[in-house]
């Protein structure tokens, strides 16, 4: 695949099949993705992989204590507001998803089941968590963001989808419970990965993007 080509295909999968991902092919990606640059090659990054019966436990309870209606604590906050354009782009996010799965604005219950499947990862059968040592450099937020992006284009290969999943950290102490993420780790992200559903809605559904001008300024470049 091209790397144009690969950039363009990715996109969050919010819908997967539950098949299995040999460790192999998991071992492939994230191999492949150490290559992702990082400040003075410091590589900050540390990973747990998740799957079989402790990714279901994991899911089990995130998604009942998302339906008793307690509220996500992640270890990092999540931002709380943005300011325009951000807000308006946030938004056409939700508004372009919930079209796309045919969910009309005042459908609270079909929207509380789609808030649902995202609690439960939307059926991923992998979980690759990223922490962080707890005195980690600001600036290991930008190689998090490489490397996170890195593996996100490596698992295209792979014929594998991804969605970043902010919500999947969203209850700290399950993840630590069930996945045993050291205690001198701060846990960052959450990233579902396995085979795409690829006729469901969610899937087929493709984010917006702004032009050039809103976001590249050019000075003294030529031509
Ligand atoms: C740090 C981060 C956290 C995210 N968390 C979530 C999430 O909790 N739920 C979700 O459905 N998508 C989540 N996403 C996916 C974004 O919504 C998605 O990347 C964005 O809408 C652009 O769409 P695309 O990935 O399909 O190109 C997250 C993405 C990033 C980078």
């Amino acid at each position: 695949m091209e790397i144009r080509e690969a950039v363009q295909a990715r996109q969050s999968i919010r819908a997967f099949q539950r098949k299995p991902v040999p460790r192999a092919v998991l071992e492939r990606v994230l191999e492949g993705a150490l290559r992702a640059p990082s400040w003075g090659n410091t590589q900050p990054w540390q990973f747990t992989v998740v799957g079989g019966e402790v990714l279901e436990k994991i899911r089990e309870e995130c998604v009942a204590l998302a339906s008793r209606g307690v509220m996500p604590e992640p270890e990092l906050a999540f931002p709380s507001s943005f300011d325009e354009p951000l807000k308006s782009r946030y938004k056409g996010l939700g508004r372009g998803l919930y079209d796309a799965l045919g969910i009309a604005r005042e459908d609270k219950a079909a929207r509380n089941a789609h808030f649902m499947e995202m609690m439960g990862f939307f059926g991923a059968p992998n979980l690759l968590y990223l922490h962080f040592r707890r005195e980690f450099n600001h600036y290991a937020f930008l190689d998090g963001g490489l490397i996170l992006q890195t593996i996100a284009l490596l698992a295209l290969e792979e014929r594998l989808g991804t969605c970043i999943l902010a919500v999947s950290v969203g209850y700290p102490q399950v993840v630590r419970k069930y996945a045993e993420i050291p205690e001198d780790q701060v846990l960052v992200m959450g990233v579902a990965l396995g085979y795409p559903q690829p006729d469901h809605p969610a899937n087929r559904f493709r984010s917006d993007r702004g032009k050039l001008e809103e976001f590249v300024r050019f000075v003294g470049v030529e031509g």
